[in-house]
């Protein structure tokens, strides 16, 4: 986290897709909106589970900007829900030492949730357990392009002044000189277009470490697509609001098992083919190459290691 003194947040950065509400209730002859009751019922048993798993960052998709285009009522109930969770849960997380945070647009949503949303941030801002996000109108392409535009123009991050995608109470705190855009034309890092991306000057959630999606579908729909840049991906066919602590946990394990490399080698093939170099003359390049060509398990050939040799 930031230089506001909080602890730095070591763990696991979980973002979660929870689809699946309609079908859901569909399927039990009820309406979306029953659906969409039980699914914060889920998020509810997900919030309390996470800390246990090693999340300390958990994102849920509550509402994409695309999400505007399903029917009114369903709209209505929805943006009733979300607002009637914070009102209900902020005095929990209080307790438990959950931060709320919402990313994504304000300007489009009723003020009566606005006023929620600034409320339960300011309410749980000392929460160091779980850093809960709830992404509300929210689009990763449209936070992506906000943070070119700014960019260009050298606005700080969320300023209001032609960023129709402000983010309420965040953007207006974004004078910080380290979260100023740079210059029109200077180099920047990935870690300062990060920054503007999170349009949060102060403090960023490092990238997602596990996104999961439920409800069978395997697409990203516009969530975090900047920060999932080497997520783990796991796909499971629960419906939201049949998922619990069960399931985020078999989740979990999932990745923990999984070899993140970050388009590095495994030790595994580095080892091998170093020790394959001594007849091979192996460079970083054909250890490289070999580890993706096999995935870092199989044996390869020496000749067909030495064909693969850069020069
Ligand atoms: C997608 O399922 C789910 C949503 C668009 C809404 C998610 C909202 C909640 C889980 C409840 C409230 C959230 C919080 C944070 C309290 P879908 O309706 O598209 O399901 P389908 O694919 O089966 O139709």
């Amino acid at each position: 986290m930031g230089g506001d003194g909080r602890r730095a947040l070591s763990g696991l950065h979980a973002a979660i897709i929870m689809d699946g509400n309609g079908r859901w209730a569909v399927a039990r002859g009820k309406s979306r909106t029953a659906g969409h009751l039980a699914g914060a019922d889920a998020v509810r048993r997900t919030v309390e589970a996470a800390p246990d798993h090693g999340i300390d960052i958990l994102t849920l998709y509550a509402f994409s900007s695309d999400n505007w285009r399903r029917p009114p009522e369903e709209v209505g109930a929805l943006m009733r829900l979300l607002r009637r969770y914070l009102m209900a849960e902020t005095g929990r997380c209080v307790e438990n030492g959950v931060r709320i945070q919402v990313i994504g647009r304000r300007d489009r949503l009723a003020s009566s949730l606005v006023r929620e949303i600034e409320s339960a941030e300011r309410a749980t801002s000392r929460g160091e357990k779980l850093w809960l996000r709830i992404a509300i109108d929210y689009s990763a392409r449209d936070a992506i392009l906000r943070a070119a535009l700014r960019l260009r123009t050298s606005l700080p991050p969320g300023d209001a002044a032609g960023d129709s995608g402000s983010q309420g109470s965040q953007g207006s705190q974004g004078a910080s000189p380290e979260g100023r855009a740079p210059h029109p034309g200077a180099p920047i890092s990935r870690e300062e277009f990060s920054r503007l991306v999170a349009e949060c000057p102060e403090e960023r959630a490092h990238d997602v470490d596990l996104l999961i999606r439920t409800g069978g579908e395997k697409r990203l729909s516009d969530f975090l697509l900047w920060e999932c840049a080497y997520a783990e991906l796991i796909f499971t066919e629960r419906m939201w609001p049949d998922f619990g602590a069960a399931d985020l946990e078999a989740a979990v394990l999932e990745f923990r098992h999984r070899e993140r490399r970050f388009g590095t080698v495994p030790a595994a093939a580095a080892a091998r083919a170093a020790a394959a170099g001594s007849a091979t003359s192996a460079t970083p390049a054909t250890i490289a190459i070999s580890a993706v060509r096999d995935g870092g398990r199989g044996a390869h050939p020496d000749a067909e290691i030495a064909a693969l040799a850069m020069p």
